[in-house]
């Protein structure tokens, strides 16, 4: 790293150790994708993928994926504090994709609260898909507070925060090939 002798760079440096290897993160997201194409055999399924975290995830996943497949955009705020989900989540996404009748899949980063799930659910439910399923590569089910779940869950992971593999802290890290415990 380039930094100039006696200042700090203006970025964390330390991603924390590996809690998921590449490797393992390969393994799981095949047998995923594998998962997905059988229960959608026959099937052109409509991926929506969840703006920043979930993109790296997503690009790995459709690429194993034995469908007609097409992808669009979300884009989830919590708007409150800011650190702590508040509960409410305002959803946007890409209007010219029409998914009633669709058979929808949403591809996100972490399940934690459940709150931004459940306003998935709710916002693209509301147009009526003829599924509407869910896959999640982490899942922290210790910090739940809304009862919701994942159709498919790559790896379930300890109250830690999370980096790697499109995840971040503070818009650094989301490049990493391997996710880490930031802590
Ligand atoms: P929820 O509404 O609390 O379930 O929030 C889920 C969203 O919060 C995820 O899609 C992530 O974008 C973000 N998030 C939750 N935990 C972490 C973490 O450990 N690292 C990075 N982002 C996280
Ligand atoms: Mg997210």
């Amino acid at each position: 790293m380039l930094t100039v002798a006696g200042t700090a760079p203006a970025w964390p440096s330390d991603p924390g150790p590996v809690l998921i290897s590449k490797s393992e993160i390969a393994a799981r997201v095949k047998s995923l994708a594998d998962e997905i194409s059988r229960d959608h055999q026959g099937q052109r399924i409509k991926v929506g993928v969840v703006l920043a975290g979930a993109i790296v995830f997503a690009a790995d996943l459709v690429r194993h994926i034995s469908l007609d497949v097409e992808i669009f955009f979300i884009q989830a705020s919590s708007y409150g504090d800011g650190t702590v989900s508040s509960g409410r989540v305002l959803v946007r996404r890409d209007e010219k994709v029409d998914l009633a009748d669709a058979h929808v899949l949403v591809v996100d980063d972490i399940l934690d609260t459940g709150h931004t799930a459940r306003a998935l659910l709710d916002e693209l439910g509301s147009q009526r898909p003829a599924t509407l399923r869910i896959a999640t590569l982490l899942d922290k089910p210790s910090r739940r507070q809304v009862d919701v779940r994942a159709d498919y869950v790559g790896f379930e992971v300890p109250n830690k925060f999370v980096v790697g593999y499109g995840m971040d802290h503070s818009g650094s890290f989301r490049h990493l090939p391997s996710v880490h415990a930031l802590d």
